[in-house]
């Protein structure tokens, strides 16, 4: 059975954490899928480790359904959330919406989510009976504003509108919130203060959910990681390993064996 938003909701008033993680193919997806991953979401972190751009402001609408389209027929009991790219929302509220629809009727989402406060925006997707999880903290798509320090909410003021920006989203509709990269502190006040689910990253222990870059806690991506995103695997070494042995086998003829190769017999029969 699929996981709805309401379940989320429901989560929450029983005390029960959930996981979100990120999934851009399909491949991916299926294995998150059926290792009983309630949410998966395709973000627009795909720009920089699906697509190898610098930041996420680059990624396209276009290549949004798409990847939602690739995660979504692999998913058969998680949520899939679809994340609205830079430049997809800030237009106006028409816009906002319309790109939502295409990322659930196109890219098969059944949820979406855009980063900021823009209550409007959420309130109106909401409307047109599109689920919204909001996203606010760190939010990427505004690099060029935030600049470089990563955490954010680091002064009283700051927690303080955080926590009205937050209230404001859930006012206006949002189902959860993605709070990224905050202090511990600024995470368990926003939790306090919604009855929705918040859902961080780099935002302490307190938040309902977590979310995690998968790319990132499989050790596939390159580079340096932020402090959250904890090493589960190293998936770059065992590719790499495997790499170099194909690489070596079929230098030396070791590959392909018999068992690899088809007979006449069977080729005949
Ligand atoms: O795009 C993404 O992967 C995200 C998560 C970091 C929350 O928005
Ligand atoms: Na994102």
């Amino acid at each position: 059975m699929r996981v709805t938003m309401p379940a989320l909701k429901e989560y929450k008033r029983t005390g029960r954490r959930f996981t979100m993680m990120t999934a851009y193919d399909h491949q991916t997806a299926q294995i998150l899928d059926e290792a009983g991953v309630p949410v998966l979401l395709v973000g627009d972190t795909l720009g920089i480790f699906f697509e190898g751009m610098p930041t996420t402001v680059g990624v396209s609408m276009d290549t949004m359904v798409h990847h939602c389209r690739a995660v979504s027929t692999a998913a058969k009991s998680a949520l899939v959330v679809g994340d609205l790219p830079f430049g997809s929302y800030q237009e106006s509220v028409r816009q906002a919406v319309g790109n939502a629809v295409r990322l659930v009727q196109q890219g098969g989402a059944q949820a979406v989510k855009l980063e900021g406060p823009r209550p409007e925006e959420v309130a109106a997707i909401a409307g047109a009976g599109i689920p919204v999880i909001g996203h606010l903290g760190l939010t990427p798509q505004s690099v060029h504003v935030q600049g470089r320090s990563r955490v954010q909410a680091r002064t009283a003021t700051a927690v303080e509108r955080l926590v009205d920006d937050a209230r404001a989203l859930a006012k206006a509709g949002a189902s959860a919130l993605v709070l990224e990269a905050v202090p511990t502190e600024a995470g368990r006040l926003v939790t306090e203060a919604l009855e929705v689910p918040t859902i961080g990253i780099g935002a302490g222990p307190h938040c309902d959910a977590q979310v995690l870059v998968t790319t990132e806690i499989l050790g596939l991506s390159a580079g340096p990681r932020p402090r959250f995103a904890k090493l589960y695997a190293d998936l770059r070494g065992e590719i790499s390993d495997v790499a170099r042995t194909v690489v070596a086998e079929v230098e030396t003829g070791r590959y392909p064996a018999p068992e690899h190769s088809y007979d006449w017999d069977i080729v005949a029969s």
